[in-house]
């Protein structure tokens, strides 16, 4: 099951699966990430588009971001957040927030089962704004590091059954 469009109840923050290579339909979105990230969101989202999974987030007709959902192999409990960003222009609007809320319903209707949307912060600088933002938006952060792709991150949890 996919979910093709969802949107907020004033109907000016939607969720749309994406298609195609969304970097190169949306060439806004290579403004989200620094490199080396932007790099490997590009590479991923073009990837796996055709799953339905990775999402544009709209503001009206327009690309202002993407976002998305993963499972990990071997890990019933959880599903993973995908690259989630805004492009900076239409930053701090609270979008990035009204898209969180609206990837975590289209969590509980496609994964009923899952407990947690999870998202990775890396443990440096950059990942202490990700912090502040995940934790605003009601994500708590898991006391223990992982280490993933042999670097250090702080595990952020949203409980889709609390919220
Ligand atoms: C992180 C990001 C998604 C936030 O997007 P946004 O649309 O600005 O987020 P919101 O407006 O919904 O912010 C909600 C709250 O989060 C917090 N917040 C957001 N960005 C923040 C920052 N850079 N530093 C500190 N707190 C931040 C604030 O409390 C904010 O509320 P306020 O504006 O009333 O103070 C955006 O900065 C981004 O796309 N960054 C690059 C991509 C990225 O690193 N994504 C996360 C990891 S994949």
């Amino acid at each position: 099951m996919t979910v093709q469009s969802i949107e907020t109840d004033s109907g000016l923050i939607r969720l749309e699966a994406a298609k195609g290579n969304p970097w190169q339909l949306h060439p806004q979105l290579a403004t989200i990430w620094p490199e080396p990230y932007n790099t490997e969101a590009k590479e991923a989202s073009a990837e796996d588009s055709h799953t339905g999974q990775v999402m544009l987030i709209k503001y009206g007709h327009q690309v202002i971001g993407t976002t998305g959902l993963f499972l990990q192999d071997d890990d019933f409990l959880n599903v993973y957040l995908r690259w989630h960003g805004v492009v900076p222009q239409w930053r701090r609007h609270g979008y990035a927030g009204e898209a969180i809320k609206l990837i975590a319903s289209v969590a509980r209707m496609v994964f009923p089962h899952r407990r947690y949307l999870v998202e990775l912060a890396p443990v440096t600088q950059y990942g202490e704004a990700v912090i502040r933002f995940f934790t605003s938006v009601g994500f708590t952060v898991h006391p223990e590091q992982h280490r993933y792709c042999d670097e250090m991150w702080w595990p952020m949890l949203y409980d889709l059954k609390g919220h």
